[in-house]
């Protein structure tokens, strides 16, 4: 299974990883809108706690946030391949726009299949939640995105401000 949960214990990884992105969209790891990484020890756990903190329903959050459950996407060796965010409900922003899951995946590592392995497995989270589907969505012109979405079942549904939304129906840990 390719998610694991945010920890203490990967801080040089997780500059390798940042200097990868190289600037690049960090889409999943809770750095967003101004939000950059700090690349020191401190920043680093900061964010984590930030993360960890977020995913937990018995904190309440700032108006306007829900709560969401931040994944790092590992392969098989357990190294850091990218980052996943799942969200336990969706705002009106989200509804409209960002959707329930968000991803992305170094680009040393892409097309070796972890975003479609990572969605499939939050599909699943996404169903321990609670959920019977997931709104997942990506930019008009995003292929690779578009693609993993439809390889996980995703259906689309409508454009709306180039942001094509599909619903993938999520996947029970029993099935
Ligand atoms: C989108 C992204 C997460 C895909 O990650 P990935 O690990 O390379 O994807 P996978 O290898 O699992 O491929 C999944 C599907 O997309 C296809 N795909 C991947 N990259 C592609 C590309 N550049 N062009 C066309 N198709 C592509 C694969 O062929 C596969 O489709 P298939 O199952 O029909 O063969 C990655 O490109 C990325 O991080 N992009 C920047 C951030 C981003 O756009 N995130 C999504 C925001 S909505």
């Amino acid at each position: 299974m390719p998610l694991r949960f945010p920890s203490l214990d990967r801080y040089p990884d997780f500059l390798d990883l940042i200097a990868d992105f190289d600037g690049g969209s960090l889409d999943g790891s809770g750095f967003w809108g101004d939000h950059r990484p700090v690349l020191t020890p401190e920043g680093y756990r900061a964010w984590v706690a930030t993360l960890l903190a977020e995913g937990n329903t018995e904190i309440e959050l700032p108006a306007g946030r829900v709560h969401c459950s931040y994944f790092w996407i590992t392969d098989a060796d357990d190294a850091w391949v990218g980052f996943l965010a799942l969200r336990h409900t969706l705002n009106d922003f989200l509804f409209e726009q960002g959707g329930h899951i968000g991803y992305s995946v170094r680009p040393s590592r892409r097309r070796e299949g972890h975003a479609h392995s990572a969605l499939r497995e939050a599909l699943t989270r996404a169903a321990d939640l609670g959920l019977d589907r997931a709104l997942i969505t990506c930019d008009d012109d995003n292929v690779a995105s578009a693609r993993t979405i439809e390889s996980c079942g995703g259906v689309w549904e409508d454009t709306r401000s180039d942001k094509r939304r599909y619903w993938a129906a999520t996947t029970p840990s029993d099935r």
